[in-house]
Order: C-alpha cells, then sequence, then structure tokens
C-alpha cells in the first residue's frame, strides 16, 4: 500500500512537486503522456559490484550489457512516451554500457533526433598500467522531436584567453576574440563578456570529493553543476523535470533551487530519505527568502521510515 506525505512550503500555487518510492517503470506507468520537458536519468552502471558510501549502497550487479539493455529497455520506452514533443532525454552511463544503449535510443527516438554525446570528464578515480586511465561518463542527449528547446546562452561559459584567435578591443573599447577566414577575407569578432556556448567535452565540473560541502554520503551521488547546465539549457523556469533513478536527490534539489517542476523516483527507501532531507532544508531555506517551492508530495510503501519531516535527521 502506499502511503503518501506533503511538506508544505507555503507559497507557490504550482502543482506538487513529487517524490516517489518505486521501480522506474512502475512510477512511469502512473504519469500521462508527454507530460514531462526534460529527463535526467542516472541508471545504475553495470559495474558488477554493490555501490557502497558509509551505510548507503545500492545493488549494480547486472554487470552483462545484454541483460542490462534488457532491464533498462523498457525505461526507455516509457521515457519516449512521457516526454513532450518539445523535450529532451539525457541518459547517463559510462564505457560499459553506453554503445549498447545508443543504439537502443536511435531506434527508439530516431536517429535524426540524437543531439550530442556529451563526455563528461574528471580526474578522480583509480589508475591502471594496462590501459589509459578511464576518467569520463558518457550523457546522451535525445530530443523527442525536431522541435526540443535549448538555451545555450543560459549556460554560456567564459571563453579562454589560450585560445587560437587574438584579443583585440572592439569600437568600444570591450576586448573581442578576433579571426580572418583565410580564404574569403571575413572577420569574426566575439565579446569576451558574451561567453561561448560549451562543447560537448566537460572538464569544468569536477566529481564531488570527499570534503565537499553539497556531498551527502550517496554513493555515485553527481555535482549540482552538472544538473544545472542540463536544466538551464533545455528547460525554461515552471517546467516538469523528471529522474527515475533519484539516488541522493540531485536532480530534484537541482530543479527546486532553478525554479523548475519535478517529479523523480528511486527504489531505494534510503535513498528517498535522503532526497527529502535536502528538499526540505532548501525548500524552507527558500522559502525564507520569499520564493518559496511548490509543496513537496511524498509517496512510498515504507514511508513511515523517512521521518526527515518529523524532525529527525537521517544519515545518507
Ligand atoms: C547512480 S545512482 C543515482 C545517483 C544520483 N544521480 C545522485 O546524484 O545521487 C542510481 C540509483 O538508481 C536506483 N535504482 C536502481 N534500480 C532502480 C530501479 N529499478 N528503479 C528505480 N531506482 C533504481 C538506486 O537505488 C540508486 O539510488
Amino acid at each position: 500500500m502506499l502511503n503518501q506525505r506533503v511538506i508544505e512550503f507555503g507559497g507557490s500555487t504550482r502543482s506538487p512537486d513529487r517524490l516517489l518510492e518505486a521501480d522506474c517503470v512502475e512510477a512511469q506507468a502512473g504519469l500521462v503522456d508527454e507530460s514531462l520537458d526534460l529527463i535526467y536519468m542516472d541508471p545504475p552502471f553495470g559495474t558488477g559490484i554493490v555501490r557502497k558510501s558509509g551505510d548507503a549502497n545500492y545493488d549494480d550487479r547486472l554487470s552483462d550489457p545484454d541483460l542490462f539493455l534488457e532491464w533498462l529497455a523498457p525505461c526507455l520506452t516509457g521515457c519516449h512516451r512521457l516526454l513532450k514533443p518539445s523535450g529532451s532525454l539525457f541518459v547517463h552511463l559510462d564505457y560499459r554500457t553506453v554503445h549498447y544503449v545508443k543504439v537502443q535510443l536511435d531506434r527508439l527516438f530516431g536517429r535524426q533526433h540524437f543531439v550530442n554525446e556529451i563526455i563528461w570528464c574528471y580526474s578522480v578515480g583509480g589508475k591502471s598500467r594496462r590501459s589509459f586511465g578511464k576518467k569520463h561518463d558518457t550523457i546522451l542527449w535525445y530530443a523527442k522531436s525536431s522541435d526540443y528547446l535549448f538555451f545555450p546562452q543560459e549556460v554560456a561559459v567564459p571563453r579562454k584567453g589560450s585560445s587560437h584567435m587574438r584579443v583585440v578591443m572592439d569600437e568600444d573599447g570591450k576586448p573581442v576574440q578576433e579571426k580572418t577566414d583565410r580564404k574569403t577575407g571575413k572577420v569574426y569578432r566575439y565579446p569576451i563578456s558574451a561567453g561561448k556556448v560549451p562543447e560537448d567535452w566537460w572538464t569544468d565540473i569536477e566529481t564531488l570529493n570527499h570534503s565537499d560541502r553539497e556531498r551527502v554520503g550517496w554513493p555515485t551521488q553527481k555535482p549540482s553543476r552538472l544538473l544545472e547546465r542540463i536544466i538551464k539549457a533545455t528547460t525554461e523556469p515552471g517546467q516538469r523535470v523528471a529522474d527515475w533513478f533519484s539516488g541522493s536527490g540531485t536532480t530534484a534539489v537541482t530543479a527546486q533551487r532553478l525554479g523548475r517542476s519535478f517529479t523523480v523516483t528511486d527504489r531505494s527507501p534510503e535513498a528517498i530519505s535522503c532526497a527529502v532531507e535536502r528538499l526540505q532544508a532548501q525548500g524552507s531555506m527558500l522559502a525564507g527568502q520569499g520564493q518559496a517551492p511548490p509543496n513537496l508530495v511524498i509517496e512510498g510503501p515504507l514511508l513511515s521510515r523517512q521521518e526527515g519531516a518529523s524532525g529527525t535527521r537521517q544519515e545518507c
């Protein structure tokens, strides 16, 4: 039986944010077709181990890529059904399964709706004497249709001084990067202050280290800045973001901070508990600043274990 709890932040008239303790496919079954603007998902990577961090853990033992794909495929199908025509799907994986999932997504969404293969680079992790260091994850971006939303200026990054272009002052005395096309002689100018649209390889967002203040102890917690770039690039305030593998709630917490609505799920009650704690703390802070987020509805069979709202601190 499903229990429900509501955390009221008092203020916003937007429809509530939702946090469900459920299997990904079961959670999708209750949702209306074409109702989501963005789906980000960070499923287990098929590492063959139980991922642990302190007391928190989740099962990541499905290491055969064919079986992994068989398991994930119904969830990917559900994503296609639930996205609005202007919506986007981001699937976060690594070298173990990404090629299998890419082929499945090409079939499901159509190859013409593949937008980017984002390479998220980081420096932490082990080294090997038998191969180059494996220091990146891959995030596949698919659009539901050719009319997908993209707001590149919302995620502009600074232009690097070491670029191949020369820096000169424009007529107003402002620095611009400049290059001349050798064939045509045409001069291209890019104001430094406008920044630039990031490439499809991201080296400027590091994984969370042990002393990071953002870290809550959930294994493989992703940095909020990573979700911020994805959410800002593809949604407008008030639109709805989903994540079926919420873990510590990074997608939900980032969406709440950026004024987007969210529906997120995880099958682990400990993960839900962890996300509730983060959302409640941030929601109360935003309400105190006069920017109350929508109420938060939490649903799940084991809800009585999630006592964040009554003031008991849960370790996650
Ligand atoms: C890689 S972690 C997500 C981490 C998250 N992005 C964060 O920043 O904390 C994967 C999550 O998927 C959840 N999970 C695994 N199988 C699931 C399923 N069938 N349905 C829903 N959640 C599942 C696990 O409990 C785990 O929390």
